[in-house]
């Protein structure tokens, strides 16, 4: 054999096992700054989740400041400056969903900030609006009124649940994914081994990295703190190519034993949305017991300087597929 085709015979060894390993993906969008308008359209719908918010349009936002890109970094956030008329609408915020919707691929979020404030309520996550909770809903950054840690959690349709002890670091808190059962709790996690996973405590940290993984056969989302030596190589430099098999135990892991994800989940888009109030965030006993003043509507109407901090600030979303 020629050095050419000995050479040729092992990028083919290599590619099949590049193929083969499934930890491996190839990078297929990089959004950062200004890319967010193109990646991102704004849904100024009414909220479903029944929130103190009036989610304005992408004009809108702009105009307002509620979103800011600038070259490294795209700020998303919710008025700080308005007294609110009780009957009026709610607090002007945002919500994007992405223009793109994915399957089997990897996502890595790179945050330097979420919005903070009692009465808040966060959200990264993916779903089809028009198929919910048919298609899936994963959640993979959510919390509200401050309270550490973050939850990750899956929604869906009929005959879907987690096995209660799993090999990942968070700690399972509810068991059944359907949707229809147990109020929509869902099925998921608490990073209750990872106090800066979420609110104040993730911004002091100077932010940091989550990364969903999602399969056939398992879901899988990892977090690192910004100040985590042990953040692999890969999502810390944003590498063309990532290996997933190299990120060791995830934080919150949903394997396919007792739900078949390929029938319950479809095409998602990306959606990130901060809301005020509503069936969680402003559950009279979630509120109360978070140790937020007053009542959560009451709160998020007559206390807009609370709100300074209630923003995202992204330096990147990367997908690879
Ligand atoms: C429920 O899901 C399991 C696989 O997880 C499948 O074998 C079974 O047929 C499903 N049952 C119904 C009623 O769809």
């Amino acid at each position: 054999m020629t050095p050419a085709l000995v050479g040729g015979i092992l990028t083919l060894v290599l590619l099949a096992k590049l193929a083969v390993a499934g930890g491996s993906y190839t990078l297929s969008d990089v959004i950062v700054g200004e890319d967010f308008y193109d990646a991102f359209n704004f849904e100024a719908i009414p909220d479903p989740t029944n929130g103190r918010v009036n989610y304005v349009d992408g004009a809108t936002a702009r105009r307002l400041g509620l979103t800011v890109a600038t070259a490294n970094s795209f700020i998303l956030r919710a008025d700080d400056t308005t007294v609110l008329s009780p009957t009026g609408p709610g607090r002007n915020s945002v919500r994007i969903r992405s223009n793109n919707e994915y399957t089997t691929h990897v996502a890595v979020f790179d945050m330097n900030h979420m919005p903070e404030g009692c009465g808040t309520w966060p959200a990264v996550w993916e779903t089809l609006e028009a198929d919910w909770p048919d298609s899936g809903e994963i959640d993979i950054v959510e919390g509200v009124n401050n309270m550490s840690p973050n939850q990750v959690h899956l929604h869906t349709g009929p005959n879907c649940s987690i096995p209660s002890n799993i090999n990942q670091l968070g700690k399972v808190l509810t068991t059944d994914c359907d949707a229809a059962a147990n109020y929509n709790s869902g099925c998921g996690s608490t990073l209750s081994y990872a106090p800066n996973s979420f609110g104040p405590a993730f911004n002091a940290a100077g932010g940091g990295w989550y990364a969903l993984e999602r399969t056939d056969d398992y879901i899988s989302v990892w977090f690192w703190d910004r100040n985590n030596w042990l953040t692999p190589l890969d999502v810390w430099l944003g590498s063309p190519i990532v290996d997933t098999s190299r990120w060791g135990t995830p934080a919150a892991y949903f394997p396919n034993t007792d739900c078949d994800l390929a029938t319950h989940f479809g095409p998602n888009n990306i959606i990130v949305d901060l809301t005020f109030c509503g069936d969680w965030a402003g559950n009279a006993a979630v509120y109360s017991s978070s140790g937020c003043p007053s009542t959560c509507v009451d709160y998020v109407n007559n206390n807009p300087q609370a709100f300074k901090n209630a923003y995202f600030q992204f330096a990147s979303i990367r997908i690879y597929e």
